[in-house]
């Protein structure tokens, strides 16, 4: 499953070039990702690892020869997607980073980092959003009625959500929400660009430091009961507005799934509607029989995936 999303989302951001000139591109990626973990900022890793070290280099090379190309304009006959580029969106990334004199290396990274975001976020989010549905046979037939409702009909028989309403529904909010909060490892970071003071503390210009995600989403001030997962809990009584208004509020403050300030992530939209809408799809069409309990894996850097395979065993409707 990982390889065929893998090379689905490869093509269709990247378009053609990358899988047909470097076929190990998956399994290299995913070496790089089970090493990348431990420090983001630092190579140590990879100098202890040289099969992870090799990865890397192959993973970086040959994003260097894709940006290595001649930028020409974009014809009008792929507004969305050519077999070049993939996504017009890349293509104007690239153009964007030539314009700002960027390395041919650094163009590689830029992109690299996108395959990164893509890959490590949206698609453990997905897994791990049926999951927490899948366990709940209350849940599952709660979601279900949701989608079930926004159903758009159609003639040729293709199923098709009326995606607005079916997120907007509060319990679909509180799934998505309670999975971002139960799910995230995010290390998001800065490096300080000047001293400051910061509740008492002096912070040198230079230093790394971190969002505490974790703290935060685990605060039990603000999530009693953390450790549970509860959509629930994000569905607001809305006769019983000022109390409700300020816990809304500060929830909200504590969910950090997608960092904050210039930096915050600019794929949380798309994430969300690709997220809900595959869960959507996929519990609308396929009965789901799942074995045992789920353990998420803490060394990641995005979203969390299984510890361990999980078994499912899934039939068409
Ligand atoms: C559940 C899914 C996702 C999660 C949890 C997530 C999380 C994050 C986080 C924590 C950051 C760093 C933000 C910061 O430093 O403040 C980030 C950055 C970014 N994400 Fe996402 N992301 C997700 C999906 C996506 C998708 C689907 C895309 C693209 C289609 C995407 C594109 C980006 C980009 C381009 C950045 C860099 C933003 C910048 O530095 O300007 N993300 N994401």
């Amino acid at each position: 499953m990982e390889r065929i999303v893998f090379f689905a989302s490869l093509n269709t951001f990247f378009g053609k070039r990358l899988q047909l000139g470097y076929p190990e591109i998956f399994d290299d990626f995913q070496i790089f990702n089970k090493t990348l973990y431990v420090g983001v900022r630092s190579k140590l890793a990879f100098r202890l690892n040289p099969r992870a070290d090799q990865a890397r280099r192959r993973l970086l090379d040959n994003f260097d020869k894709w940006v290595d190309t001649e930028l020409e304009e974009w014809e009008d006959n792929g507004p969305v997607w050519n077999e070049k580029w993939g996504v017009k969106l890349n293509w104007e990334r690239e153009n964007l980073l030539r314009k700002h004199d960027f390395t041919m290396r650094g163009r590689a990274c830029s992109h690299v980092s996108f395959l990164y975001v893509m890959n490590l976020n949206s698609a453990p989010m997905t897994t791990w959003f049926l999951i927490n549905i899948i366990q709940s046979p209350n849940l599952l037939s709660r979601f279900q009625a949701e989608c079930q409702e926004c159903l758009i009909p159609s003639s040729d028989g293709k199923l098709a959500f009326d995606l607005q309403t079916l997120k907007a529904r509060p319990l679909v909010q509180g799934v998505w929400k309670e999975s971002l909060r139960l799910g995230s490892a995010s290390a998001v970071a800065r490096v300080l660009a000047q001293d400051i003071e910061l509740d008492g503390y002096m912070l040198k210009q230079g230093s790394v430091i971190f969002i505490p995600v974790q703290l935060l989403h685990y605060n039990n001030g603000i999530f009693p009961d953390p450790e549970a997962f509860d959509p629930d809990r994000w569905v607001f009584n809305e006769e019983d507005t000022s109390q409700s208004e300020m816990r809304q509020k500060q929830m909200a403050a504590h969910l950090r799934p997608f960092g904050g300030g210039n930096g915050i992530c600019s794929g949380r939209f798309i994430a969300e509607d690709e997220v809900i809408l595959a869960a959507a799809t996929l519990l609308t069409k396929y009965d789901f029989y799942m074995q045992g309990q789920v353990q998420l894996n803490p060394r990641a850097l995005g979203i969390m995936s299984p510890k361990d395979k999980v078994w499912v065993k899934i039939r068409a409707k």
